[in-house]
């Protein structure tokens, strides 16, 4: 059996996820790939630090250019996070012919265009299914099972970390910035939380799902961003008196133009919406053919995550296997009109 070396760069909640998914299933995922699936190099930032899983030590490096340069490595996968030195990575990998996988939304979000166009001028391929919903799988339906649709709506719950604290707030009376510790030390918010609380983490997703979606380029600076700093443990009372849930809700739709937002919103109870509680995230996309579709699952937390990163290197493994570039990009994007910025009101 052909052994597929992959390279991992970084070794945080997410990477010792896929470290861990990789050696415990590896059985199952040769099957699947057809490839033995192998760590060849992680990269850390210090490699005398205590990692959240057992790595072999000689596969640690601090050294970006010991894994870029490591001939055997076939697959890179970026899970350091953030913009800067992640898109060097990310770049240097395409250009140098290997496929990448990716869970970094703002990267993507912001940058996707580059990239995307990056590795088909390579022949490879970049693969981003981690970026939205956590383990839900959204991006591949989206792509390709939906892709028969005219898709109008998207719109659903896309941050776990602000899911988990409104959901602590409303049954437990629990405190903010408490919850809010809770859910860094569960491995679900962002290494700078702010851009779960303040809503980006949710815009950068709402502007990649839109941009599927909507077969557009949905720039990042088009989305109302509203995040859930104002609620107070009062509001959600009220709410509940009212018989309304508060979740912060991604909003996207497509009718004369786009409209992209991202705020809290006041649910009726009996909205499926409101069910969905502590880390868990749905989507639902509205197609002119399918009607209307829910995706449902954990939206963060290292081996979800981690599930989806996994299965984009057996897809990533497969297609090198079998000599093919895999999820071929879209190359149909339009540039369609915005409504402008809207303010808050329900969906
Ligand atoms: P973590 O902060 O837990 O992990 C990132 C790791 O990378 C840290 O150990 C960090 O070290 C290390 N690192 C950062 N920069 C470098 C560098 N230049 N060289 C070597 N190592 C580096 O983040 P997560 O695992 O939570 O997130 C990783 C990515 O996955 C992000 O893009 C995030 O948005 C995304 N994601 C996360 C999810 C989650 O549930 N956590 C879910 C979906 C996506 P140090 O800590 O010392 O800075
Ligand atoms: N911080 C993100 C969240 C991780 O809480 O949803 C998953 O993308």
């Amino acid at each position: 059996m052909e052994e597929i070396k992959v390279g991992l760069l970084g070794c945080g909640t997410v990477g010792s996820g896929v470290y861990k998914i990789l050696q415990e299933n590896k059985n199952s995922i040769a099957n699947k790939s057809g490839a033995k699936l192998t760590v060849n190099k992680v990269l850390v930032k210090d490699t005398s630090q205590k990692l959240a899983v057992d790595v072999e030590k000689d596969l640690l490096t601090d050294d970006f250019e010991e894994i870029i340069n490591d001939s055997e490595i076939d697959i890179i996968v970026e899970l350091i996070g953030g913009v800067h030195p992640a898109k060097e990575f990310v770049l240097r990998a395409l250009n140098s012919g290997r496929s990448v996988v990716t869970a970094n939304k703002e990267l993507i979000a912001k940058y996707g265009s580059e990239i995307l166009s990056t590795a088909d001028e390579n022949g490879v391929d970049i693969y981003f299914e981690a970026s939205v919903g956590g383990g839900i799988p959204i991006i591949s339906p989206l792509k390709e099972d939906l892709a028969g649709n005219s898709v109008n709506k998207i719109m659903g719950i896309v941050n776990g970390t602000t899911n988990y604290i409104l959901t602590k707030m409303g049954q437990e009376g629990a405190e903010f910035d408490e919850v809010l510790e809770k859910a860094q030390e569960l491995g679900y918010a962002e290494a700078d939380p702010t851009s779960d609380i303040a809503g980006h983490d949710a815009a950068y997703k709402l502007a990649i799902l839109s941009s599927i979606g909507f077969e557009s380029r949905v720039n990042i600076d088009e989305v109302y961003i509203e995040g859930i700093t104002e609620i107070a443990k009062e509001d959600i009372s009220y709410a509940k008196e009212l018989g309304y849930k508060i979740k912060l809700l991604a909003i996207g739709k497509e009718d004369e133009g786009i409209e992209v937002r991202v705020h809290p919103t006041l649910i009726p109870k009996e909205h499926p919406l409101a069910s969905v509680n502590d880390v868990f995230n749905a989507v639902f996309v509205e197609g002119d053919a399918i009607g209307e579709v829910m995706f449902y699952g954990p939206g963060a937390g290292q081996m979800p995550t981690g599930s989806a990163v996994v299965g984009d290197i057996i897809t990533a493994a497969r297609n090198i296997d079998f000599g093919a570039q895999g999820r071929i990009p879209c190359t149909c994007f339009e540039d369609k009109e915005f409504k402008p910025q809207a303010q808050t009101e329900t969906s």
